[in-house]
């Protein structure tokens, strides 16, 4: 009847028909039906929508936060006093939408100068390690737990790891990659808010609200102590093997 109210069990399944027919048209066309890429975390991410139509449609929600938008929030940043002394900050780069998030310590004097992450000499190995694990840079999002360079390459402040971490903490809420790999005691301990020994801490996952965080020597500890490679390539092989779907997640 014209105008009269449907029943919604009928209207849901009109919409299941009407989905069940786009996606095998889509599969009929050769095309792989976009919402079928979903993330699992993507999916149970949903926000109901459709109230005019008195269906309730599941949408996928759009991510709220982007790197530009925490870029923006970090600005010209002095909210501690390292922002006097740098000479460019290290906001972090790579792919905002990597799978995995490689967190340093702090930026080095090369860091400084270029505004890069990891360009020094420690930079180079941790290149070396992205490397071996058959990724890019580029296909990878690397950062710190600080953003601006200590004097002298110091160790970070506790004072200054509380005015920086909120930033941290945006950057992988919008990135939400699978895999953190924590370069060292600062970026371990300081994410999994612990102080246990990165000896201790290292060759394990641990969760890191939601996302599984495997703690590794930094590139800067290796070139110092070269045996320690091996116990890195063990950590780095655990976390391809997370990213292939070779260990649960
Ligand atoms: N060491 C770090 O922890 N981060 C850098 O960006 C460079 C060296």
């Amino acid at each position: 009847m014209e105008g009269a109210k449907r029943n919604p069990a009928d209207e849901l399944l009109d919409l299941v028909r009407s989905l069940k027919s786009q996606i095998q048209s889509d599969i009929d066309a050769g095309k792989t039906p976009t919402y079928l890429h979903m993330k699992a975390e993507a999916a149970a991410d949903v926000k109901s929508t459709g109230e005019k139509s008195g269906v309730q449609i599941l949408k996928p929600s759009r991510r709220t936060l982007t790197l530009g938008d925490v870029k923006k929030e970090l600005g010209d940043c002095q909210r501690c006093p390292l922002g006097r002394l740098r000479t460019n900050i290290v906001f972090g780069e790579g792919n905002p939408k990597a799978e995995i998030v490689f967190v340093g310590e702090a930026p080095g004097g090369d860091e400084d100068i270029q505004g890069r992450p990891f360009v020094g000499r420690a930079g180079q190995l941790l290149t070396k390690i992205i490397e071996a694990m058959g990724l890019k840079r580029t296909d990878v999002y690397i950062c710190n737990i600080l953003k601006c360079r200590p004097p002298g390459n110091r160790n970070p402040r506790p004072e200054e790891i509380a005015a920086c971490e909120p930033i941290l903490v945006k950057q992988l809420e919008a990135i939400n990659p699978r895999v953190i790999c924590a370069l060292g005691t600062f970026a371990a301990r300081t994410l999994l808010k612990t102080d246990v020994p990165i000896t201790l801490l290292r060759g394990k996952f641990h969760a890191y609200h939601g996302i599984q965080l495997m703690p590794t020597y930094h590139p800067a500890y290796l070139l110092r102590n070269p045996g320690a490679k091996k116990q890195v390539w063990e950590d780095v092989q655990k976390i391809m093997k997370m990213l292939s779907g070779q260990i649960a997640q």
